[in-house]
């Protein structure tokens, strides 16, 4: 665990303007620990680990299923979806019931508190400012 301060702030250093506030770190750790509860065991966080799922660097304001070499399911890579915060809760919340046919296990995270700190933790973990992005 005593990597995670350094991992977190060398994210924070790698994205000016993003982690602006020590409400925005507090919201970016806590949804840390829930995508490791949550969302881990499936997706890494960098594109250099193996991942069973797509790898969630830069999903945020990224096509749906565009990862290369990820081989996804037809539902999810002929949806024309971009990731806007409202389509990654939407997902979060009942992902096969938002996309029917997706081979991504049901999660169903329906607490919007839940959803804003992964939300925090996803925009960390993307290039662009969610906060640009329009959901
Ligand atoms: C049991 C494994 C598993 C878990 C747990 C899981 N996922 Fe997934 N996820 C997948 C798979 C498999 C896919 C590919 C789905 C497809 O091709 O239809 C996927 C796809 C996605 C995508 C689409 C990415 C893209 O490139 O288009 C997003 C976003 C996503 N997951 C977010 C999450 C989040 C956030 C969590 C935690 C709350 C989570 N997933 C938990 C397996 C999982």
């Amino acid at each position: 665990m005593k990597s995670v301060p350094f991992a977190l702030a060398a994210l924070l250093l790698a994205t000016p303007g993003f982690a602006d506030t020590k409400f925005d770190q507090i919201k970016i750790g806590a949804g840390a620990a829930l995508f490791d509860a949550e969302c881990r065991r499936c997706h890494a966080s960098d594109t250099t680990h193996d991942s069973y799922g797509p790898p969630l660097e830069n999903v945020v304001g990224r096509g749906a299923g565009t990862y290369p070499d990820y081989d996804y399911s037809i539902a999810l890579e002929a949806s024309g979806i971009v990731w806007t915060p409202a389509a990654l809760r939407a997902w979060m919340e009942d992902n096969s019931g938002f996309m029917p046919g997706t081979k991504m296990r049901h999660v169903g995270i329906e607490d919007r508190t839940v959803q804003d700190f992964i939300l925090a933790y996803l925009g960390s973990i993307s290039q662009r400012d969610p906060k640009k992005i329009s959901d």
